[in-house]
């Protein structure tokens, strides 16, 4: 069987009206004879009908696939950034592809370590690390910690001395003050910024000194991330520049330059490879001199599962505005993907019952949620014979969607799935009113403890 990615490629009929890019689904996606499609050979219909809607769908072949791609072009390493997506299943398909993984909290720690993730390859992430994590990191053995700032060496060596040990091996976060060229909300590297120390004005290098007289951390590299989505190679490569050339001048022979790679939402979005990501970053260090012997290492998160996942809706409301826009209502929405919302993200959307219609039907793809900000898709092309009760998709939502899902307006979250080899394992089961009814108690508050 062609997969419909080949099947795709070549096509005439493309752009906005045409049938969704192949490029935008997961790996192992398949036309099937019906107009369907099938993703890790289970047909999307029968998936949707068996588990209910809205879900979370991956395709295992593709996570994997990616993380040994990242594992095999990051010479100097790579840790899969489980903000995008973190589960313990997850974690276990990093691991097992070779790859570190990236914390930043307590909750992902912990689910790195349910996931029997060796502590040694765990690098923990944070502005504002707690004392519980900080303790958790410490007692498990954590390979690396990201010091983010000097308020949290003094957290570090007052956890020493109560809990004794030897100093723990650390990177310092520096900013290199280089633009990504992205959403001001996921640009973490300028000067201006709540992480780690800025290079220029000698911040970083007063925090070197801080670092190299406790006793409680030991200085081994350095780390930079200059933010996400990022979809041009120049400023990659511009801070592996800066950052080598500090790497050199404190002679430290750990780089990470973090992660950021964009992904491709939309059929005209062009974003580089992995590799062309690696080869800019390699290329940036040895511009600040970094000796050929030394390699950076990476942190992907939304480039290794963002095109993996695929959720799916019903659709309940289609309402024709005479003379205007055309409301399809799914039920979801912002609660299980605010990324609209939050950065203006925009994504497209297809029919699994006919994924090689054409699409002339413009239309808003909304949510359920109880503000008119609550759009999934605002300018989505879908086929023309839509129907109340069709299972509508969109691709591409594999980062940044179940990590940020929320419960507003109570509405349960959906459920994952892992799709592979003709079966469905369901990772994360769905969110039961029940489940947020738990919580609520009536319960006294003990005040006057001590402090
Ligand atoms: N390393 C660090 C220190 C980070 O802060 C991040 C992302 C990554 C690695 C992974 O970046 P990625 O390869 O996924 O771009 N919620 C936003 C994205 C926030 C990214 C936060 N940090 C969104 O949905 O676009």
């Amino acid at each position: 069987m062609r997969t419909a990615r080949e099947a795709g490629s070549g096509r005439a009929m493309r752009g906005a009206t045409g049938p969704i890019a192949p490029a935008l689904l997961p790996d192992t996606a398949a036309a099937l004879g019906s107009g369907g499609l099938a993703v890790g050979g289970v047909d999307l219909l029968e998936l949707a009908r068996a588990i209910g809607t809205p879900c979370y769908v991956y395709d295992t072949g593709t996570l994997e696939a990616r993380a040994r791609e990242a594992a095999r072009v990051f010479v100097g390493g790579a840790a899969y950034a489980s903000k995008a997506f973190s589960c313990v299943a997850m974690a276990r398909i990093a691991a097992a592809c070779g790859l570190h993984l990236d914390v930043a909290s307590l909750g992902e720690l912990r689910i790195g370590l349910a996931a029997a993730v060796p502590p040694g390859a765990i690098v923990l992430h944070g502005n504002n690390k707690s004392v519980a994590e900080l303790e958790l990191a410490q007692a498990r053995g954590v390979g690396r910690i990201v010091v983010d700032s000097l308020d949290e060496v003094d957290r570090l060596e007052a956890l020493q001395a109560r809990a004794g040990g030897p100093p723990v091996p650390v990177w310092l976060r520096v900013t290199p003050d280089v633009d990504p060229h992205t959403h001001a909300a996921i640009t973490t590297g300028r000067f201006d910024s709540k992480f780690g120390v800025p290079i220029v004005g000698g911040a970083a290098a007063a925090a070197r000194e801080r670092l190299q007289r406790s006793p409680a951390v030991r200085l081994v590299g350095l780390h930079a991330h200059i933010g996400s989505q990022v979809v041009e190679l120049q400023p990659f490569q511009e801070s592996a520049r800066r950052l080598a050339a500090l790497a050199v001048s404190w002679q430290l022979e750990e780089l990470c330059l973090g992660g950021g790679l964009g992904a491709a939402y939309r059929g005209d979005d062009r974003v580089p490879s992995l590799g062309d990501w690696a080869e800019a970053l390699e290329r940036g260090c040895r511009a600040g001199g970094l000796p050929p012997s030394l390699h950076p290492s990476a942190e992907p998160g939304r480039s290794l599962v963002a095109r993996a996942g695929i959720t799916l809706y019903t659709v309940g409301t289609v309402k024709r505005l005479p003379g205007g826009r055309t409301y399809v209502a799914v039920d979801g929405g912002m609660g299980d993907n605010p990324r609209p919302a939050l950065y203006g993200s925009r994504y497209e959307a297809f029919l699994p019952r006919a994924v090689a219609a054409p699409r002339p039907l413009p239309a808003a793809v909304v949510g359920q949620h109880c503000e008119s900000g609550d759009v999934l898709v605002a300018d989505a092309q879908l086929p023309a014979d839509l129907a109340v009760g069709d299972i509508l998709a969109v691709p591409v939502t594999g980062a940044y969607g179940h990590a940020m899902a929320s419960n507003y307006n109570r509405i349960p979250r959906p459920p994952v799935v892992f799709v592979a080899d003709g079966r469905a394992r369901l990772v994360i089961r769905r969110e039961t009113v029940e489940d947020l009814l738990r919580l609520e108690t009536d319960g006294p508050v003990p005040l006057g403890g001590p402090g």
